[in-house]
């Protein structure tokens, strides 16, 4: 039978979904039919009310949701000794990786996957992913975590138990918006790899371990720390240009924080970032890394016209100089976008395990057949 093999799933419907909605040609997202350029003026709570609930909660249902989550954000000290014991140089998505794994150690009930202990959990991932976060960088700097204020939001409680200062209105709005448009994009690899792991009904730590492991890597969430480090590398407006040429002069050579597997124009969330970008580049002086991206973007917009690609920036590319000038260090970025994913990786738990099918798909083999074994002492 001859198979028609989709490398790397491309074009692949594995299931349905309520939650997001992607026009990849349109450059469209949307979270349960909002367009994601309104839910901008949403807190993030009710962003992930929307997304696990499938409609905004009004006042009440907002404010009992916060009560809900507000005692859930500290760490049980073990895990913060955990973290302390590592070494100081390590990279903080492992720190981020092993920590939400060893929770399920903390947890009397980690496995059962009924909605309602799955559910459980995810309140406490939610708010508990924060404070990993700012406790992997307040110890490797050898201060004290900080416990999350109860009064504070997600965003506030994050800005706050990192820095050990209560935020400021305009840092915590900016915090918001960068957690809203990062919490959910469809069947993008990290969730797909937590959907996939859930498929075997295995526990939700293990199936945001493993989206958080997949989150990692430079061609999906790892690319806003690539983004930065190579602003750095070109470090000034003039070297861009070169810069861009040389990599794609190079096979296969990828200019980070562009191209995507479903947006052929730009992602609309790289839209909204930039516009954020240009409001702190103009509000802090500090405008270098603003400008060396737009110069990025018009080299390789008129390299990909000449080339016929359809590759445009994606969320990665302005989120990298967002970070940079609300001071965040670089190998920070990755696990701030898992700070806001989570909730999109745990609304597609709450889909995957109330409606389940093992993933499975297959390989076309292409190997050896009919090899004849011989024991070891006549090979
Ligand atoms: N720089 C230069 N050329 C590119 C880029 C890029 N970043 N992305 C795609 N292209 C061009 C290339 O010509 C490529 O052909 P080639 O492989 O022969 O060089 C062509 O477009 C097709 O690209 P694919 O890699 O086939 O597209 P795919 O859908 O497989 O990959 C991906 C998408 C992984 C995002 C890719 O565009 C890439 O590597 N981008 C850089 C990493 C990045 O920014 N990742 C973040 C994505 S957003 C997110 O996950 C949150």
């Amino acid at each position: 039978m001859q198979e028609t093999i989709h490398r790397g799933l491309v074009g692949v419907v594995a299931d349905t979904t309520e939650i997001s909605f992607i026009d990849g040609d349109q450059g469209e997202l949307s979270y349960r039919g909002y367009d994601i350029s309104e839910l901008t003026e949403a807190s993030y709570e009710e962003v992930v009310y929307l997304l696990w609930n499938g409609e905004l909660p009004n006042a009440a249902e907002l404010s009992a949701f916060r009560d809900e989550l507000a005692p859930l954000g500290a760490l049980p000290f073990e895990i913060v000794d955990r973290l302390r014991c590592a070494r100081p140089d390590t990279e903080p998505m492992h720190l981020m990786r092993t920590a939400v794994s060893n929770l399920a150690c903390h947890d009397p009930n980690p496995d059962e996957v009924d909605a309602e202990n799955v559910r459980r959990i995810g309140h406490r991932l939610l708010v508990q992913f924060p404070t990993i976060v700012s406790t992997i960088e307040r110890l490797r700097h050898g201060l004290e975590p900080v416990d999350p204020d109860p009064e504070l939001s997600i965003a506030g409680n994050f800005l706050y138990t990192l820095t050990g200062e209560r935020p400021t209105e305009a840092a915590t709005h900016v915090m918001d918006v960068a957690l809203v448009l990062h919490a959910e994009h469809g069947s993008n690899a990290s969730t797909f790899t937590a959907r996939t792991a859930a498929s075997s009904l295995t526990d939700v730590y293990s199936a945001v371990t493993a989206g958080v492991g997949s989150l990692k890597g430079p061609l999906h969430g790892g690319a806003n720390e690539a983004v930065m480090r190579a602003l750095e590398e070109i470090g000034s407006v003039e070297n861009a240009e070169p810069y861009v040429m040389e990599t794609l002069a190079k096979p296969h050579g990828r200019v980070m924080g562009f191209g995507h597997r479903v947006y052929r124009v730009l992602d609309p969330r790289a839209a909204i970032l930039a516009r954020v970008a240009q409001k702190l580049a103009r509000e802090s002086g500090e405008s270098k890394y603003w400008e060396m991206s737009l110069e990025i973007a018009r080299v390789m917009e008129r390299e990909m016209a000449k080339r016929q690609r359809a590759v445009a920036p994606n969320v990665d590319f302005f989120s990298a100089s967002v970070y940079r000038m609300l001071g965040f260090p670089i190998d920070m970025y990755t696990p701030i976008f898992a700070v806001a994913r989570i909730s999109g990786w745990m609304a597609h738990l709450y889909e995957q395990y109330a409606d389940n099918r093992l993933v499975r798909p297959l390989l076309a083999y292409e190997g050896p057949k009919g090899k004849k074994f011989k024991p070891v002492s006549s090979r």
